[in-house]
């Protein structure tokens, strides 16, 4: 019976993978390593040689294919004696069958970017699966969870358990929930599985250095499995660094090797060199874009006592109009030293010409001229942002809806002293901003972010001391909008939200309401007997949508809109006055300072007949 079973074999690695194959494995049993080369070539066969003969067209993979398995099963070997053996009783894709689907397989394993890559995927609007956990581990899909169980758990009855429950298990399945793009574990871990149910998909292999991967991942959680096929519950803190490393490594080489390199595409965020974004985007089928968006930088995010808590911040607006030094310095940083995890949403018009706004670039106040911010672009405004934070950029250019006729009406009875023309320019810009709320919604309310607070901050404001919000103040469920400058509705620079539910309604209304809810808005804006304007609207709308709004003090938020000022070669961050000879949106502090007493000053309008102050402007010079 074994003789006849050797025969069988041998038959089938002739047929199977022709001469090349055969001869290694007599060249290995010359060299006299026993047996390996001969069982990592005989892979998927054996278990069923004594049944059939498989023939090479029934099979998703080319004989070349089922050498590169061989291959990787041959360098495994040589770390964990017998794993070819075992690889070779799988059945890759389990019950499921081969199919032409255009699901993107990501090849990669966890701790290489594949969480930035997941946001990067569903920022272009794909459904992604990625690894779940905390607090939404709940809502894994059971094949997935299955999945993951037979992954990270030692099998009950043992190593033959793992492989034949693997063996039954339909991998068709993960393509039936909507996705195209899957990543992280247990995607990596089981490629093959997958890749046999769909072997003309694309691949996406994201890779750093194995030993950093090694070190980094037994820092992360040692439990964690090791880099190896169907690795069944066998924990990374069984073996060396090095060792995970070479494990690492064949991984790769097997995914290069089986992966034709049209279908390939390798990202490596921990090099230095930068993600070429438009290729990536072309490769998941979203094509290149005009202007690119960030790739994502998604920090760690642990669970249980080590937690900290998410704080996310959203900043909408024209990237020429962008200030980031005090958000940096003021409001990020200080956040990141008390020990929250700060998520970032950038959705910038990143067009040069876009100009939506009165006292734009150009206009003269005293002999000071308006100018641009001092970026160009997301990717140069990323540097800026320190390490260790989440950061999204999109470059949202606006679909520019038309307005309703009546909200123009609206603002031009406000000005009519403006012409009809401005009142139209200002709804555009208005409807602008709401566009880009929904936008930076649909980035934030995503699973890069767990955060129960949200800022929300225009393009131009600027942080006047350091701040860090006393969390333990706000009320579940409101919004929080600064108390000054409310024109009889609600201060709309900025919003402090408590409540994900409510954080995600605030984005997505103004833009619905306006587009689909304009009638009642119009008739409370007319019944009312106050101002028309956008902080009007603002209003209307969140109590239409029944959100509870409250208020706060300058000092308890001290943020303001700011405009850079230029004279002499130098530019000033200044800050429009509103009323009386103070600005009462600014905090008593940043007034005492503002106002000369340690250095600001203040600027008029040349032939102005008013008494107050235009600006008030910070004494030291910013550097562009
Ligand atoms: C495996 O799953 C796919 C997709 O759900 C389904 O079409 C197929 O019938 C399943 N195969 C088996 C053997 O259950
Ligand atoms: C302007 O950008 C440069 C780098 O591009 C940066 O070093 C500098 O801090 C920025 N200044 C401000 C005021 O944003
Ligand atoms: C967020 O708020 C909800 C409701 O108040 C609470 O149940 C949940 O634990 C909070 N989550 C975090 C991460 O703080
Ligand atoms: C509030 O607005 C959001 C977004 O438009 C909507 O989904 C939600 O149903 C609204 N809630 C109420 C009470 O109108």
């Amino acid at each position: 019976m074994a003789r006849l079973l050797a025969l069988h074999m041998h038959l089938l690695v002739v047929k199977v993978f022709g001469q090349s194959c055969h001869q290694k494995v007599a060249k290995l049993n010359a060299d006299g390593v026993a047996g390996v080369g001969q069982a990592s070539c005989l892979i998927q066969q054996r278990a069923d040689a004594a049944k059939t003969l498989i023939e090479a067209k029934d099979s998703p993979f080319s004989p070349a294919q089922w050498q590169c398995i061989s291959e990787y099963g041959a360098s495994v070997d040589a770390d964990l004696p017998g794993f070819s053996r075992r690889l070779e009783q799988r059945h890759f894709g389990g019950t499921g069958q081969a199919t032409t689907g255009s699901v993107i397989l990501g090849a990669g394993f966890g701790t290489t970017a594949t969480r930035s890559l997941a946001a990067f995927g569903r920022q272009l609007g794909l459904g992604v699966h990625h690894f779940v956990q905390g607090h939404n581990a709940h809502e894994i899909p059971k094949f997935w969870s299955r999945l993951t169980h037979l992954t990270k758990l030692q099998h009950p009855k043992g190593l033959d358990g793992c492989i034949s429950t693997l063996n039954a298990l339909n991998f068709s399945e993960a393509f039936d929930q909507g996705n195209d793009l899957l990543l992280d574990t247990p995607m990596a871990e089981h490629f093959l599985d997958f890749y046999a149910v769909s072997p003309q998909s694309k691949v996406i292999l994201t890779n750093r250095d194995a030993v950093d991967w090694a070190k980094a991942r037994l820092e992360w959680d040692e439990t964690m499995v090791v880099p190896l096929h169907s690795p069944c519950g066998v924990k990374l803190a069984t073996m060396s660094a090095e060792k995970a490393a070479r494990l690492y490594e064949a991984h790769s080489r097997l995914v290069r090797c089986i992966v034709p390199a049209e279908n390939l595409m390798e990202i490596n965020v921990f090099d230095g060199s930068r993600i070429d974004v438009p290729a990536l985007s072309e490769f998941l089928g979203k094509g290149r874009p005009e202007f690119a968006p960030l790739f994502p930088r998604v920090s760690d995010q642990r669970w249980g006592p080590e937690a900290k808590t998410d704080f996310a911040i959203c900043i909408t607006g024209q990237i020429r109009r962008l200030e980031l030094k005090t958000k940096v310095e003021r409001l990020i940083r200080p956040l990141m030293d008390n020990n929250f995890r700060v998520i970032v949403a950038l959705v910038l018009d990143p067009r040069g010409t876009a100009s939506y706004v009165h006292r734009g670039p150009g206009e003269v106040f005293d002999d000071f001229v308006v100018v641009d911010g001092n970026f160009s672009s997301l990717q140069q405004a990323a540097e800026m942002f320190p390490g260790g934070m989440t950061l999204l950029g999109d470059p949202f250019i606006p679909r520019d809806y038309p307005v309703d006729e009546r909200y123009v009406q609206d603002l031009y009875s406000q000005m009519p002293e403006k012409g009809v023309e401005y009142a139209n320019q200002r709804a555009k810009s208005h409807m602008r901003q709401w566009e880009a709320l929904e936008r930076c919604g649909q980035l934030l309310i995503s699973p890069v972010n767990h955060a129960n607070y949200t800022l929300r901050l225009r393009d131009d404001s600027a942080v006047l001391e350091p701040f860090v919000p006393r969390l333990d103040l706000l009320e579940d469920r409101a919004l929080y909008a600064p108390a000054c400058s409310r024109f009889g509705g609600v201060n709309d620079k900025l919003a402090l939200i408590r409540g994900r539910d409510t954080a995600r309604d605030y984005f997505a209304l103004s833009l619905d309401m306006v587009r689909h809810r304009f009638n009642e808005i119009h008739e409370l804006m007319v019944s009312s007997m106050g101002t028309r304007n956008p902080e009007h609207a603002l209003k209307i709308m969140l109590d239409l949508n029944q959100t509870m709004t409250k208020h706060l003090e300058a000092d308890d938020v001290p943020i303001v809109p700011s405009k850079n000022l230029r004279r002499d070669g130098k530019t000033y961050q200044c800050f429009y006055t509103l009323t009386g000879q103070y600005n009462d949106c600014l905090p008593e502090r940043s007034r005492a300072r503002l106002t000369g007493l340690q250095g600001g000053f203040s600027i008029h309008k040349p032939d102005s007949d008013n008494a107050r102050s235009d600006f008030l402007c910070e004494g030291t010079a910013l550097d562009f």
